[in-house]
């Protein structure tokens, strides 16, 4: 299997995200014939203007020339697309949703039934088959991943692609204050990407034991109060 990972965190490693993907990554390398990450905030991609040339001029070709280039060529050559993204206002962030609307180029402007009976494109060139999306959030319920959760679901019914798994840890200024409260879950991403390259997918089980929380909302509560007190230090700095 070969895999494209766009982190379209705004912190890069500093973050829980970029520490779930060096994570997963571990596990993807074991078996993976080869693996291509794209950190979306170093990159320079501008929004898609919705000229639509790469459907009616340019079939398959976006007119802006940018740092979308290299990622088309990824995204055609890889099998797995993993979309990692912190939860931004309950849903992907900007840097991610940029870089997926410019994936519009790989429709054409014809409209067919899918396999589902839903009314979609074709193809100028295909999106990797495989879907997975990667979150984490400030707040601790698993709930507020709902509104990501379709989105990413919506997003790979419009490119025909499978979603294998979405993997969402919530409470990350716990996970900050404390990060050994996520150990636990990293080593369940190496193992879950060890074995989706191997074998391309993620066992049921192991998706449940990923997304249960690192810890309840009483415990979040607790590490959360240590936050509090960090943000007044910060706060009585400046004044
Ligand atoms: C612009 C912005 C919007 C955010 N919106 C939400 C939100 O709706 N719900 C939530 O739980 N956390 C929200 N957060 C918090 C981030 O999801 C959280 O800090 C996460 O750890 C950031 O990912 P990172 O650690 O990889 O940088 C938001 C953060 C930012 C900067």
């Amino acid at each position: 299997m070969r895999g494209l990972i766009l982190n379209g965190s705004a912190r890069g490693q500093k973050g829980v995200t970029g520490k779930m993907l060096d994570a997963l990554t571990r596990g993807l390398l074991k078996a993976s014939a080869g693996l291509k990450t794209f950190e979306l905030r170093r990159m320079s991609i501008s929004p898609c203007t919705g000229c639509l040339s790469c459907m009616h001029k340019t079939p398959g070709i976006c007119v802006l020339q940018d740092d979308m280039s290299p990622i088309y060529e990824a995204l055609k050559a890889s099998d797995l697309l993993v979309m990692a993204t912190p939860l931004y206002v309950d849903t992907m962030s900007a840097q991610l949703k940029t870089a997926m609307d410019r994936c519009l180029a790989c429709l054409q402007p014809f409209l067919v039934r899918d396999d589902t009976g839903r009314v979609r494109h074709p193809f100028n060139w295909r999106m990797p088959a495989k879907f997975l999306l990667l979150s984490t959030s400030a707040f601790p319920e698993p709930d507020v991943f709902a509104a990501l959760i379709a989105t990413f679901r919506a997003e790979a019914a419009n490119f025909s692609s499978k979603p294998v798994g979405e993997i969402c840890i919530p409470g990350s200024i716990a996970l900050q204050m404390e990060p050994e409260l996520l150990d636990r879950h990293l080593a369940l991403l190496e193992e879950a990407g060890k074995v989706l390259a191997g074998t391309g997918s993620i066992p049921e089980v192991l998706l449940r034991e990923l997304n249960t929380p690192p810890l309840d909302v009483e415990r979040y509560l607790q590490v959360a109060a240590k936050y509090e007190d960090w943000c007044r230090a910060q706060l009585s700095k400046k004044g």
